[in-house]
């Protein structure tokens, strides 16, 4: 799929938890993030790229899964989870541009410091570019609107990704994203 039909596709499914607008946002965010926490600006596009790309394997999911607005069955839940496998699959069997940042991206973003994320990763085992894309992730995620659950405000989202610093969250991303805040 080339990226112009991978926009095209995001733009029809338009889902609660998997759509355009919340790729281009993570990407935004990851890039803003990035930069503030020192990274070069070549390597803030980078990750901005593959933060682009990182719920790409939801589009291999049913809608009617993704937009389900009930609580989900641990199956449900279980398939919502593949999309990390999904999307690094869908990558790494392609020829794209920044494929093996993308497709770490992909598999990576829902693994959390302490091992508690959905591979049991821990620590700087995780990939700086995971670890980047996952607080720009949760942040907008949380600031959002989702099928099963409303947005809360920008400063009960910063405050409970603050309390996990360190533990699910990697400090220097979330420290960046502090500055973020304050100059909203
Ligand atoms: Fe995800
Ligand atoms: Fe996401």
């Amino acid at each position: 799929m080339k990226l112009i039909e991978y926009e095209q596709y995001m733009k029809d499914i338009t889902t609660g938890i998997f759509d355009y607008e919340h790729a281009k946002r993570t990407a935004h965010l990851t890039y803003w993030l990035a930069i503030h926490a020192d990274c070069t600006s070549r390597a803030a596009v980078n990750y901005a790229d593959a933060a682009f790309w990182h719920d790409c394997g939801k589009m291999l999911l049913p809608p009617e899964l993704l937009n389900k607005t009930e609580p989900l069955t641990e199956e449900e839940f279980g398939k919502i989870q593949s999309h990390t496998g999904l999307g690094f699959d869908y990558i790494e069997n392609s020829n794209m541009p920044n494929r093996n940042m993308r497709a770490d991206v992909a598999l990576f973003h829902h693994e959390r410091l302490n091992g508690s994320g959905y591979l049991g990763m821990n620590g700087k085992a995780i990939c700086r570019a995971a670890r980047l894309v996952a607080v720009a992730d949760t942040f907008d995620a949380m600031t959002h609107d989702r099928s099963y659950r409303k947005a809360v405000s920008v400063d009960q989202a910063f405050a409970e990704i603050k309390n996990n610093s360190g533990r699910l969250f990697d400090e220097k991303y979330v420290d960046a994203l502090s500055k973020y805040i304050n100059c909203k």
